[in-house]
C-alpha cells in the first residue's frame, strides 16, 4: 500500500536560531502558544534546559556544539515522526550542525535564523550573558569570543532586530501555514 501524504497534522522540526538575545526562547514560546491553541501535540526544545539535561559533560567548543546539536536533532527528529510540532530554540552557530539536523528528516524541516544584529543583541542581554562576558565572566559566547557563522541556506529570515514580537510569531506561523504544515489560522 502506498504511503499517505503527510497532511496538515502531520510533525514537523523547525530549528530556530540565532544569536544570544536574538529571540528564540521568546518566538518559540509565542509559536509554541498557537500551534497549541491551534490542537497540535507541541515541544519546544530549548538551548540552556536541554543542555543541562542531555549534555552537563559538555563545553563550548565546536566539537562539543556539534555534538549537542546531534543529540537535540536526533529527539527532534523521534517527536517529529510521532505527529509532534517541534521547535527547536538553539544558537547553532555552525553550519555543519544545520546541514546535519536537516539531513534524515526530509522535507518536513525548516531553519528558521533570527537575525539580529550583535549590537541590538548586546542592548537586550536578556540573560546577562554578554555582561558577563564583558567583566570575564562568561568564556565562549557566540557573537563575542566564538563564532556565528551566517546560515547559507536559511527557509526563512526573521528581522528581529526590527520586527515587534508579534510580527515575528506572525511571520513565522505566516512561514508554517505556506509549507502546508498548519491549516491558516484568524488573526488573535
Ligand atoms: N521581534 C522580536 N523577537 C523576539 N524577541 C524580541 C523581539 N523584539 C524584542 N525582543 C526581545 O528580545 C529579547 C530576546 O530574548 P530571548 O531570551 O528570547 O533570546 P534568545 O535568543 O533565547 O537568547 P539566548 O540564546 O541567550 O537564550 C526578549 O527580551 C524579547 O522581548
Ligand atoms: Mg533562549
Amino acid at each position: 500500500m502506498p504511503a499517505a501524504s503527510p497532511s496538515v497534522s502531520d510533525g514537523f522540526i523547525a530549528w530556530i536560531e540565532g544569536l544570544p538575545s536574538s529571540g528564540k526562547t521568546t518566538l518559540s514560546r509565542t509559536v509554541a502558544e498557537r500551534l497549541r491553541a491551534a490542537g497540535r501535540k507541541v515541544e519546544v526544545l530549548d538551548g540552556d534546559e536541554v543542555r543541562q539535561m542531555f549534555s552537563p559533560e559538555l563545553g563550548f567548543s565546536r566539537k562539543d556544539r556539534e555534538l549537542h546539536a546531534r543529540r537535540v536533532s536526533y529527539v527532534a527528529r523521534m517527536l517529529a515522526r510521532n505527529g509532534v510540532a517541534v521547535l527547536v530554540a538553539m544558537i547553532t552557530p555552525y553550519e555543519t550542525s544545520r546541514q546535519a539536523a536537516r539531513a534524515g528528516v526530509g522535507p518536513r524541516f525548516t531553519e528558521i535564523w533570527l537575525k539580529c544584529s550583535i549590537d541590538v543583541c548586546r542592548q537586550r542581554d536578556a540573560k546577562g550573558l554578554y555582561e558577563r562576558s564583558r567583566s570575564g565572566g562568561v568564556a565562549r559566547l557566540t557573537g563575542v569570543d566564538d563564532p556565528f557563522e551566517e546560515p547559507l541556506a536559511p527557509d526563512l529570515v526573521v528581522d528581529t532586530g526590527h520586527l515587534s514580537v508579534p510580527e515575528a510569531t506572525k511571520k513565522i506561523l505566516d512561514h508554517l501555514v505556506e509549507k502546508g504544515w498548519l491549516a491558516p489560522m484568524s488573526p488573535a
